[in-house]
């Protein structure tokens, strides 16, 4: 443990209630409620569960056993039920909400679109229909690229309704990327759109598809293709189809698969500490059981609330609470294409107001980068509908929480610090607003039903306050990740493996303070969080060696104000080192290709050539020396192993 970022630990204490109002109307009223619940659940963990799946999921088949353990760490929940997701996100609220508002969508030229439950229904059903003209059927691996609007969810509700399993890929990554994920999980067909639109720029993803595919994708048999932005676009005969063409004249109505517990819903690929993504899977039951709970607990979700989570359903957090946790629950969600800052740094609250958001969940890069263009444009707006606000995907530094907590939710609204992964599907650690008072900065307490620990190297749990430790997760829950998508191996491994298939390893340090309080400190392993998006430090040399010029590369990273932690790249290039214009072209170029390669996510922020790398005897980068370098830190790491302590110098910028 001697690595981890200790630096990040955050120090406001001070306890925030929430108010009486919210208290006396919470799903959740008080921690002595809270507190029955996770004792309900340590007293019985798998009867907990499977009250709760009884009585939220719709099922068609409902199931006689909750959890079988006996093929660990692989776990199956609700393993004899059947049921369709779509089905519990859709049909089930047509009776009674039907002409209820699911989506509200708003383009970032102003162009908004309302869409009941119903017109959601025809919606999905109609492009279900297409995937099964097409020959789509349940199990195939299928790849959304798709831009922010509500053919982005219906494209994936479509695939949930035939039992597909889908794999969406944030439209920002690049063609290569979009090519590995495709030929990784042998996909049979893309669904994507002409463009999306994005700071007054056409994001091609269609170009960018056809791309992918010239490079490669054999197994991919069709391209749907859905009308957006309306730019010029290739199709071609035989594979590429719009998708308003083959959706005329099917029926409005489709059947749902009704699919086992178990069948993976979706494949998410996300970074690790090896230079490949993983394919995280995940299934349809446990999966929405954590999502339909934690809207109900963390989001205390009611009848009449307006919710806008501002994530990508490129993302874990615009699967679980944009596409199907909101959905599932009856809610009225909100999508907006486009940037926070078009037409100006008012735009979220313009939403907020017009819209009359009652709960908005964000990361805290957006807080930070929205915060630092001042108050003036939330105060330009009425953001009285606002009740609950949410962050998620890295820590918040107390500053842009009690700013957060202030300007934008008038010290009236309880402010829920989200802890979870794209591996664990849903909220794992976050406050129950009602019940539990917030700290800034700390995510607070364990969910009902979820087993979080605090452990030593040796896997024994640390009860002194504020010692940091691993993060794990003792027991299963349902929303848990089932496997790595093609690597059983790299499951076990990456997850289990530390501590003999005992514990879940999250990959985050933590620390818990003197009122149980968890406070998450940074990665134990060589993954970035770049504005609340995780990036392998490996993903990154391997795109940059792959550039004609460059011999070696070594990636860390370095705090950043805004984005959380910046991408510090250090690069050795084919003969002499390049200084002046050549090096400032060549750090224009390297940027350049990461995007080509990864895309603009990953493009660093720093480049500095050097001679050498700093390796060990053994051969091993010193990476802790990098990263101190990298922030501009005094040296203090013993160098003298290394074989040319000059190149310190050269490294530092020096000379
Ligand atoms: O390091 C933690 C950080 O984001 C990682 C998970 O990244 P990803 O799978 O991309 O999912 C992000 C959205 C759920 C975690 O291992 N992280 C996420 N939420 C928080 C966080 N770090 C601190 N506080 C959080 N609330």
């Amino acid at each position: 443990m001697s690595d981890h970022k200790i630096e990040s630990i955050l120090t406001e204490d001070r306890l925030f209630p929430p108010s009486d109002d919210f208290r006396q109307h919470a799903n959740i009223k008080s921690r002595a409620d809270y507190d029955k619940l996770r004792t309900e659940a340590e007293q019985d963990h798998e009867g907990f569960w499977a009250k709760l799946a009884h009585t939220e999921i719709s099922w068609s088949k409902d199931f006689t056993k909750t959890l079988d353990e006996s093929k660990a760490p692989h776990y199956s929940w609700f393993t004899d039920g059947e049921l369709n997701v779509s089905y519990n996100c859709i049909d089930r609220h047509l009776e009674k909400n039907g002409d209820k508002i699911a989506i509200i969508f708003e383009g970032e030229k102003g162009d908004t679109r309302n869409i009941t439950f119903k017109e959601l229904h025809k919606e999905v059903c109609l492009f279900a229909n297409a995937l099964k003209a097409k020959g789509i059927k349940k199990g195939d691996r299928i790849v959304i690229y798709m831009p922010m609007t509500p053919e982005a969810v219906i494209a994936m509700q479509g695939c949930a309704r035939i039992g597909a399993i889908h794999s969406v890929v944030f439209g920002g990554f690049s063609a290569e990327s979009l090519k590995d994920r495709i030929e990784d999980a042998t996909c049979k067909a893309v669904i994507t759109a002409d463009g999306g639109t994005r700071g007054g720029k056409v994001i091609k993803l269609k170009a960018a598809c056809d791309e992918a595919l010239a490079k490669g994708c054999a197994s991919i048999e069709t391209v749907f293709v859905f009308k957006r932005a309306g730019n010029n676009v290739a199709m071609k005969d035989g594979r590429d189809a719009w998708v308003h063409d083959l959706t005329a004249g099917l029926s409005e109505e489709c059947e749902p698969e009704w699919v086992n517990a178990e069948h993976p819903l979706f494949l998410l690929y996300t970074s690790g500490s090896t230079g490949k993504p993983k394919g995280i899977q995940h299934s349809s039951a446990g999966y929405l059981i954590n999502c339909i709970m934690t809207m109900k607990w963390v989001f205390d979700i009611k009848e009449d609330d307006i919710f806008w989570c501002t994530a990508d359903v490129g993302w874990i957090t615009g699967h679980s609470y944009v596409a199907y946790g909101p959905l599932a629950n009856g809610t009225t969600t909100v999508i907006y294409e486009g940037a926070p800052t078009v037409p100006d740094a008012g735009r979220f609250w313009d939403l907020v107001e017009r819209h009359k958001i009652s709960i908005f969940y964000t990361a805290p890069t957006a807080i930070r980068a929205l915060m630092r263009l001042g108050e003036d444009f939330p105060n330009r707006h009425d953001l009285s509908s606002l009740r609950l606000l949410g962050t998620v995907g890295e820590p918040i530094n107390p500053e842009a929480w009690i700013w957060y907590n202030k300007v934008i939710g008038k010290e009236k609204c309880p402010i829920v610090d989200t802890w979870w992964q794209t591996e664990t599907g849903a909220h794992i650690i976050s406050p129950v607003p009602g019940a539990i008072d917030t700290k800034p900065g700390s995510c607070t307490l364990p969910l009902p039903g979820i087993a979080v620990d605090v452990v030593d190297e040796a896997g024994e749990s640390i009860t002194e306050p504020d010692r940091g430790g691993y993060l794990v997760i003792s027991k299963p829950w349902p929303s848990m990740l089932r496997t790595i998508w093609g690597d059983e191996q790299r499951y076990v491994d990456t997850y289990w493996g530390k501590f003999n298939n005992r514990l879940y390893v999250a990959g985050d340090s933590c620390r818990r303070d003197k009122d149980g309080y968890f406070w998450i400190m940074g990665r134990i392993d060589d993954v970035l969080n770049v504005s609340g998006h995780r990036l392998g430090t490996m993903e990154v040399e391997s795109a940059l060696v792959a550039h004609e010029r460059v011999v070696e590369s070594a990636v860390v990273g370095r705090p950043d104000d805004i984005k959380g932690e910046a991408i510090f790249a250090f690069v050795v290039i084919k003969g002499e080192r390049p200084t002046g214009a050549d090096a400032d072209a060549l750090v224009a170029d390297l940027r350049k290709w990461v995007t080509k390669e990864i895309g603009a996510i990953a493009k660093p922020d720093d480049i500095r050539f050097t001679d050498n790398l700093p390796k060990t005897r053994s051969g091993k980068i010193m990476r802790r020396l990098l990263r101190s370098i990298a922030r501009g830190e005094e040296i203090t790491q013993d160098i003298s192993t290394l074989e040319n302590e000059e190149i310190v110098k050269q490294l530092q910028g020096k000379f």
